[in-house]
């Protein structure tokens, strides 16, 4: 088992395509979040219930992914940039798990807005934990550039 894992919420797939190319670089364990309740697939219907969830700091059950991550010592953290924040299950795995002594390197995919407030959002979150430069891909990841962005963050495993 590797002690390296990404670990990623996905709903139109860009999150997942490059939280795989992160695993095939760096060999590590990938998991995938699932909320209890699947969020629409018509961009307008989702964003009014991501909205009213994000507005009301809901964080949903988590029916796959929420295993322990004691083995684990760096975890990539992967997300769609949803209205400039992570999306909620990503922050449900966040609050459920004690990231200390660990190294985060956060992951997003984009419309434009590139991470927005998803590190800082993190950071605050995971106050005592190393968290190291992320990467923030509009649109399909390229394998160069994940490949450039993992050499420059210096991370160990
Ligand atoms: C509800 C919703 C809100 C979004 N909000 C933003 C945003 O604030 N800024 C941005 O750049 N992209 C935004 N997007 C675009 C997504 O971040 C982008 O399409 C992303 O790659 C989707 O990832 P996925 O394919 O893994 O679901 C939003 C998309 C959705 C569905």
């Amino acid at each position: 088992m590797s002690n390296i894992l990404i670990v990623y919420y996905s709903l139109f797939q860009n999150t997942k395509n490059l939280a795989l190319e992160i695993a095939k670089q760096t060999g590590g364990d990938i998991r995938e979040l699932i909320p209890d309740k699947s969020y629409s697939f018509d961009y307008n219907t989702a964003a009014k219930e991501v909205r009213n969830e994000i507005s009301r700091g809901f964080c949903p059950k988590l029916i796959s992914g929420n295993e322990p991550i004691d083995d684990y010592k760096i975890i990539f953290i992967g997300t769609p940039n949803w209205f400039k924040t992570l999306a909620p299950p990503v922050m449900s795995f966040i609050k459920q798990h004690n990231f200390t002594g660990k190294t985060v390197i956060p992951f997003c995919t984009h419309g434009g807005g590139g991470f927005g407030n998803i590190v800082n959002d993190i950071t605050k979150e995971c106050p005592k934990t190393v968290i190291l430069p992320g990467i923030a891909i509009n649109g399909t990841a390229v394998r160069e550039e994940v490949a450039n962005w993992l050499d420059s963050t210096g991370y160990e495993s």
